[in-house]
């Protein structure tokens, strides 16, 4: 029986999990608004149930407990003052959790500048000093129990970013900087996506956030500050090529190349992300030619033009080399 209860109750929910999801918390601030989130619901549902059963007894319980219904204490106490303590105490809950969703975390051992793009992220890991060490594109990787900071900026118009695994949502304001410190509690993969409606391509403006244990995100991040090795493949040295003379590098940085356009996303890990296109598509050889010829109808009002001259070997090449660019060494 309890079982059967637990199923029917659990059922729906079984739709809620997953990598963007708000009810399947993979860390302190998500863990702190779901319950937020939940004890609101419940409270609410509870005084529903309540003004239900007393509106019923109103109209057709005893004619004791009518009258009692009727004086103008009964009025005064459960009309005025009850959901005046009600709502101040749950608002004071409220306001505590959000000023500080993320109470209770240590120092943060991280700081990450994410700058909301039309339409993609770019992001930035800082040191000590404040000085960007290493810039990625779309994805941030962050160590598991440690608290990471992100400082958020806009160039232009207003995003929003929103982990709802990992915490609450914050918008990216032109001309201020806001912040949003995360700490994850497992590790895995997560989405997030821009939240606030920025214009043409806002619905696939997405990110990966990845959680790794704290040995594999150290190892990674001391990776990522030495440039990528040179190609392996003819086939992928031919693709450098290409891309450092089919006009590629006015957009795109490469750490170790050429390349140090600051339009578009920063390429230099790219074989190593989950997606390409800001979570559009899966980073696959057959999605990067893709990307490449057919951009404007993958993403539509994206600003990458589409590279509609290459041949299939050129995309092939490209895609090679760009697949092979990873921060794995040794
Ligand atoms: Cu960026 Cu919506």
């Amino acid at each position: 029986m309890i079982r059967a209860a637990h199923f029917l109750v659990f059922l729906p929910l079984a739709a809620c999990a997953g990598p963007q999801s708000a009810l399947a918390p993979g860390g302190l601030s998500a863990d702190r608004i779901l319950t937020l989130a939940t004890t609101m619901f419940i409270g609410g549902a509870i005084i529903f149930a309540g003004v239900l059963i007393v509106l019923f007894l109103a109209m057709a319980g005893p004619k004791r407990f009518r009258d009692a219904m009727g004086k103008e204490e009964t009025v005064f106490w459960t009309g005025v003052v009850f959901p005046i303590v009600t709502l101040s105490l749950l608002l004071l809950y409220g306001l505590a959790v959000m000023a500080n969703p993320d109470g209770g975390a240590q120092d943060p051992s991280e700081t990450i500048h994410v700058s909301g793009e039309r339409w993609w992220w770019r992001i930035a890991y800082l040191d000590e000093s404040g000085e960007v060490q290493f810039e990625t594109a779309n994805e941030i990787r962050l160590p598991e129990n440690r608290t990471a900071q992100l400082l958020l900026t806009s160039p232009d118009v207003i995003h929003s970013i929103w982990i709802p695994p990992l915490g609450g949502k914050v918008d990216l304001i032109p001309g201020r900087q806001n912040e949003l410190t995360l700490t994850p509690r497992k590790t895995g993969v997560f989405r997030g996506q821009c939240a606030e409606y920025c214009g043409g391509a806002h619905a696939l403006m997405a990110l990966d956030v990845i959680v790794m244990t704290e040995d594999e995100f150290d190892a990674w991040r001391a990776n990522m500050q030495t440039p990528p090795a040179s190609p392996e493949t003819p086939l992928a040295r031919e693709g450098r090529d290409l891309f450092l003379d089919a006009g590629c590098p006015a957009c795109h940085a490469i750490r170790g190349t050429p390349a140090n356009g600051r339009v578009g996303p920063d390429l230099t890990n790219l074989g190593q992300r989950l997606t390409i296109g800001a979570g559009t598509l899966p980073n696959t050889d057959e999605a990067r030619r893709l990307w490449i010829a057919a951009n404007q109808h993958v993403k539509p009002s994206n600003n990458m033009p589409p590279f509609v001259f290459l041949t299939e070997r050129q995309l092939y090449a490209i895609s090679a080399y760009l697949g092979g660019l990873k921060e794995e060494r040794g």
